[in-house]
């Protein structure tokens, strides 16, 4: 049986004084027990969001990491061995904010997935098709290549430790939500994919859901097979409305 896990991805919002309401919020939070839970704050409030959740069975990632694992000249970016240092247990990589305005490559997401994982931290690589893509009949080859890239360089087994978050982008941030079934589809695609390399790795991995997931529409989402839960970005600033995802999770 796969555990449910539930993330929040807070994306770059965020004050320390908003980091800390929220904060507050999660902790009068009643969790179900069989639900993993992990939050993302931006890289400033990171350590604010480890101290603020002491004693909370919820876990806390970032939104990216550097292509390298160790320290060294790179001004601005954040080594996986720092995150790890700060408390950090996962890390998201290859969302699609990063791949299509920074213009992130495939080969750069597989150099950050393993640099996660050579410092512990659980990689969350988010894979998923533009609507031009879609409408092109081409969402399975682009999420399929998405995978595949890291499959290749890595080996399947990198997958005994990490999570997969499809997320078609037309569905970020816009309200659109791809029905249960068409993420259903996607979702056995991708265990399908890796199934042919190593069915236990297949059958053991999470697979989120995420693109404008709310309490509304979570319980129907998690219900589907492949779908082992979602990460969350706007409705995850809202306390009440992220807790209420994750008891859908747990239902
Ligand atoms: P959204 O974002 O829930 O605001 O659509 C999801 C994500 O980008 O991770």
């Amino acid at each position: 049986m796969r555990r449910p896990l539930v993330a929040g991805n807070w994306k770059m919002h965020g004050t320390r004084a908003s980091v800390a309401e929220l904060i507050n919020g999660l902790r009068q939070l009643a969790m179900p027990s069989g639900v993993e839970v992990a939050v993302f704050p931006g890289c400033l409030h990171i350590r604010q969001v480890v101290e603020g959740l002491t004693g909370m069975r919820m876990a806390v990632g970032a939104q990216d990491c550097a292509l390298d694992p160790a320290q060294g000249a790179l001004t601005g970016e954040v080594a996986a061995s720092q995150l790890q240092d700060a408390g950090c247990r996962l890390v998201l990589v290859g969302h699609s904010e990063r791949r299509l305005l920074l213009g992130e490559s495939d080969e750069w997401v597989v150099r950050k997935f393993a640099a996660a994982q050579s410092c512990s931290l659980i990689p969350v690589l988010c894979v998923g098709e533009t609507l031009e893509q879609r409408e092109a009949g081409k969402t399975l080859e682009v999420v399929g290549r998405q995978v595949g890239s890291v499959v290749e360089a890595l080996g399947v087994e990198v997958f005994a430790r990490a999570v997969v978050a499809y997320e078609p982008v037309w569905a970020i941030g816009t309200g659109l939500t791809a029905s249960p079934e068409q993420a259903q589809e996607i979702h056995a695609a991708i265990r399908a994919q890796l199934a042919a390399k190593d069915a236990e790795v297949a059958r053991g991995v999470r697979i989120l859901y995420g693109g404008s997931v709310k309490a509304a529409n979570a319980a129907e989402l998690f219900g589907m097979p492949d779908i082992d839960g979602g990460l969350v970005g706007g409705a995850s600033l809202n306390a009440d409305e992220f807790g209420a995802i994750c008891r859908a999770a747990g239902s």
